[in-house]
């Protein structure tokens, strides 16, 4: 048994375990990071990429930006098409600040290089990951690593295990509740080394369902469409995709798309889920392990980065000015930002997608909303300021 303590043990290296662990060590408190993963996979995930300040922020507080703002891409609008018609929406104009893209993938990269630099240690490929001890002030993680059974002793666990971890089954029942809601279909992504068909992102609503113009850098592009939770890869050839994406992204998209072949192809469902609360004991929750949007308007680091800084503000407080009122508040603090982008994801998924169960009234319903998107600056304020991140 190889046994050490920490002050906290992190459960995870996707963005929010490595912001928080960088976070911690940066104020001088201890942290380890166990990861059940290796390295390489952690760095082959491909997810979003669309970054608000909460979560440029932090990497520039870590003084880990410079990749960042050389190969990122601010962007200053987004566009909604519905048919032959493209609705900007302009973010910068309406609310003085623009959102980054640059991959959730490279994000990752920046903070697990920097690691070892920082005195961070991460412990990779560690198996059979438990907490024990939540509701005491002397948790512990268990697991075993290269076959050699680890305890690591901590005063406080941080959660950051995604939505299948083992952090959130920990809190009892007679604790937690789960709030769900699983949307009729999924969303299949290609990646491909090919220029973008717009300087912009596109959300489409055609009536084959919705599709997504997205973007890495200027040579390679990220889209996605919606398609029924039983269709399977093979049912999508490179030139059906890129035909069905013309088709739905509409003319002036088709016209200024590049074809290539997919790098990457997979579909993923869409959820929405809350789990409150976010603390229980000596455990926190945060990120994916606590919540999911569906990836339309692409809230899901985003909201990880939120937690991460409410979560690293209160843990400094506590080791460093012995004050637990932040720790105390974490979860309130943390749930109200999240059900509120949870209702933003929610409310474009809705209005993006066609619905297999939807009737004409309801397909109504989303042109009159569109319509007034189109016509009113107090719609588009309420995407822009909702697109570009609410406030801390
Ligand atoms: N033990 C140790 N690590 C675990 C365990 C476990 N039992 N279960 C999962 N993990 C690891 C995963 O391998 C992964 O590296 O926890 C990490 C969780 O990372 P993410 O799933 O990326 O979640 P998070 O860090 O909260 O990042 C925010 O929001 O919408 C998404 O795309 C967005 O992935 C991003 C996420
Ligand atoms: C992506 O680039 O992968 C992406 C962008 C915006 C979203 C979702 C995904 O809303």
């Amino acid at each position: 048994m190889s046994k050490k303590s920490t002050q906290v043990a992190i459960i995870g290296a996707g963005p929010a375990g490595l912001m928080l662990g960088h976070l911690l060590r940066q104020a001088g408190i201890e942290a380890v990071i166990i990861e059940r993963q290796n390295q390489a996979h952690v760095l082959s995930r491909i997810r979003a990429g669309v970054l608000e300040t909460v979560t440029t922020g932090i990497l520039e507080q870590l003084d880990l930006a410079e990749r960042m703002h050389a190969k990122g891409l601010p962007h200053s609008g987004v566009k909604l098409a519905d048919g032959e018609r493209l609705i900007r929406i302009d973010i910068e104009g309406l609310t003085g600040r623009t959102v980054m893209v640059y991959g959730q993938t490279e994000l990752t990269r920046d903070l697990i290089d920097a690691a070892p630099y920082r005195d961070l240690e991460i412990i990779w490929e560690a198996e059979d990951v438990a907490v024990h001890d939540i509701e005491s002030d002397a948790p512990c993680v268990k697991f075993t690593k290269d076959g050699i059974e680890s305890r690591i002793e901590a005063r406080f666990i941080a959660g950051c295990d995604g939505f299948h971890g083992v952090s959130r089954p920990a809190i009892p029942d007679s604790v937690g509740r789960p709030y769900e809601k699983v949307y009729p279909f999924g969303w299949l992504g290609v990646l491909a080394d090919v220029p973008p068909c717009n300087h912009e992102l596109i959300y489409a609503n055609h009536a084959n369902g919705f599709a997504l113009a997205s973007q890495r850098s200027l040579t390679r592009s990220r889209y996605y469409i919606q398609v029924p939770l039983t269709e399977k890869l093979e049912d999508w050839p490179d030139d059906r995709l890129w035909d069905e994406l013309a088709l739905r992204l509409g003319p002036d998209a088709a016209a200024h798309m590049t074809r290539g072949p997919a790098l990457e192809k997979s579909i993923a469902p869409l959820r929405s889920f809350v789990f409150e609360p976010m603390h229980h004991g000596s455990l926190f929750l945060v990120g994916d392990a606590a919540h999911i949007v569906p990836p339309t308007g692409a809230k899901g680091l985003n909201l990880a980065a939120s937690d991460v800084a409410y979560l690293s503000a209160a843990l400094i407080a506590f080791f460093s000015e012995n004050d637990s009122d932040a720790i105390a508040t974490y979860s309130e603090k943390a749930l109200a930002r999240v059900w509120k982008a949870e209702r933003f994801s929610w409310s474009l998924t809705m209005l993006m997608h066609r619905f297999p169960d939807d009737g004409v009234f309801d397909r109504r319903m989303q042109v009159a909303q569109l319509d007034y998107i189109a016509s009113s600056e107090a719609a588009q304020m309420e995407i822009a300021e909702n697109y570009v991140g609410l406030p801390l």
